[in-house]
């Protein structure tokens, strides 16, 4: 079977016709599943949109959008080889531990449908908890592993089984809370909110209840090595020197070095996420530079899980982005070739194009704050909304979806956390 077959229904195609800034005429079409999703820039007021390109436009739609989108920076990869390193390369030259069958049901069939309701703030309260208690947990994990004590792997089982059933509860709150609860403890708290946004978009892709297990745990235990480079603090990896740069790619691999007591027990796929959801599909990824048909398919929605989070995410030489200039990034990157489109497809479909904690003005003059994606309009999510600089303690919620004459007229600064 084929995954994308369960995968929710393809957006409507629309035309935007004109910009929704300054009226210019856009040549663009919003991507369908499958499509590459692109970024563009009105050439009149700078306004960016996604889309494809359309080659039979009309003259005078013709040359008022660019592509926006600088070359991805090619980075080292790691020297570094162990036996395990030689063993995972051989089998991923052969095409080994690649392919990926679904072993069951879509796990979104479980996955509870909450309509248009806001969060419930009892069950919000325990999703917080729940990051902070894994968080402990995975710490602990990781630092047992790097003293070479008896690690309890359980652990990271554990974790991925409670985060994949509060996909099942309430997956839009999981986002919610994951995309926001971003301060202390990296990298353990990273790893647990990578873990649960990488589930989520699995979910949406129509991955079934073990792969998604296998998915969560490798992006648990991917971080772990982490504790043995010095300069591996809690900093964006786009901003280190060369030789601080040249230390963290070797991270994945001191990973297995730590886990290597414990391999019997870790499924290929686990380990392949492990050790490639740093790579990317134009090679410029690490540890090995692999490219996009030597990258296990969970690697890649784990690589654009891992991105996003970071990206929303302070750190301590660099402010949070908000998530819609995020998502934007992550899209400007998939042009390039960097991210799988059909992972990019999924993280568009759980987080939506102003992703869930968003910000964002409303054409009636309303503010609000995104909390829950709609199932096929990527740009039309529910919000809750209000007038004025704070919201009031019950704000309505909207599902623009819903409502032809509201929409999105941009997304607003002070998101992300
Ligand atoms: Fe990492």
């Amino acid at each position: 079977m084929d995954v994308t077959e369960t995968a929710k229904p393809p957006p409507t195609t629309k035309l935007l016709g004109t910009c929704q800034q300054c009226e210019s005429p856009l040549p663009l079409r919003h991507p369908q599943p499958g499509e590459q999703a692109l970024q563009w820039e009105c050439t009149q007021c700078g306004r960016t949109y996604l889309g494809i390109l359309l080659d039979d436009w009309p003259a005078e739609f013709q040359g008022n959008v660019r592509a926006v989108a600088p070359p991805a920076a090619a980075k080292p990869s790691s020297p570094l080889e162990t036996d395990l390193s030689r063993e995972l390369d051989a089998k991923i030259t052969q095409g080994l531990s690649l392919d990926l069958q679904p072993r069951g049901r879509p796990f979104a069939e479980q996955v509870q449908s909450h309509g248009a309701k806001p969060y419930d703030a009892r069950t919000q309260r325990r999703f917080i908890q729940l990051i902070h208690r894994t968080t402990e947990q995975l710490r602990g994990l990781f630092s047992t592993l790097a003293m070479h004590g008896a690690a309890q792997l359980d652990v990271a089982d554990s974790i991925s089984r409670n985060g994949l059933s509060r996909v099942a509860e309430d997956r839009d709150l999981l986002v919610y809370v994951g995309a926001t609860q971003s301060w202390g403890d990296f990298p353990a708290r990273h790893a647990v909110r990578v873990s649960m946004l990488a589930m989520s978009v699995g979910t949406a892709l129509g991955w079934d209840e073990q792969t998604l297990l296998n998915l969560g745990t490798g992006c648990l235990v991917h971080d772990a090595g982490l504790l043995s480079i010095e300069s591996a603090t809690d900093v964006d990896e786009q901003q280190l020197s060369d030789d601080d740069f040249a230390e963290i790619v070797k991270h994945p691999l001191l990973t297995f070095e730590l886990l290597k007591p414990y391999m019997d027990r870790i499924p290929a796929a686990v380990r392949m996420v492990a050790y490639q959801m740093h790579e990317r599909c134009d090679g410029s990824g690490y540890p090995r530079g692999y490219r996009g048909s030597r990258i296990h398919a969970l690697a890649k929605i784990a690589a654009v899980a891992e991105v996003f989070i970071s990206l929303v995410s302070t750190r301590s030489n660099r402010p949070a982005m908000a998530p819609y200039e995020a998502l934007s990034k992550i899209l400007h990157d998939t042009r390039d070739g960097l991210f799988d489109p059909q992972a990019v497809r999924g993280l568009l479909n759980t987080v939506s194009l102003f992703p869930i904690g968003s910000h964002v003005s409303l054409n009636d003059g309303r503010v609000g704050r995104v909390i829950r994606t709609t199932a096929e309009e990527y740009d039309r999510p529910i919000v809750e909304v209000w007038r004025g600089d704070e919201p009031p303690s019950n704000p309505g919620v909207i599902d623009l979806s819903r409502r032809g004459g509201l929409a999105i007229t941009g997304a607003l600064a002070g998101t992300g956390s």
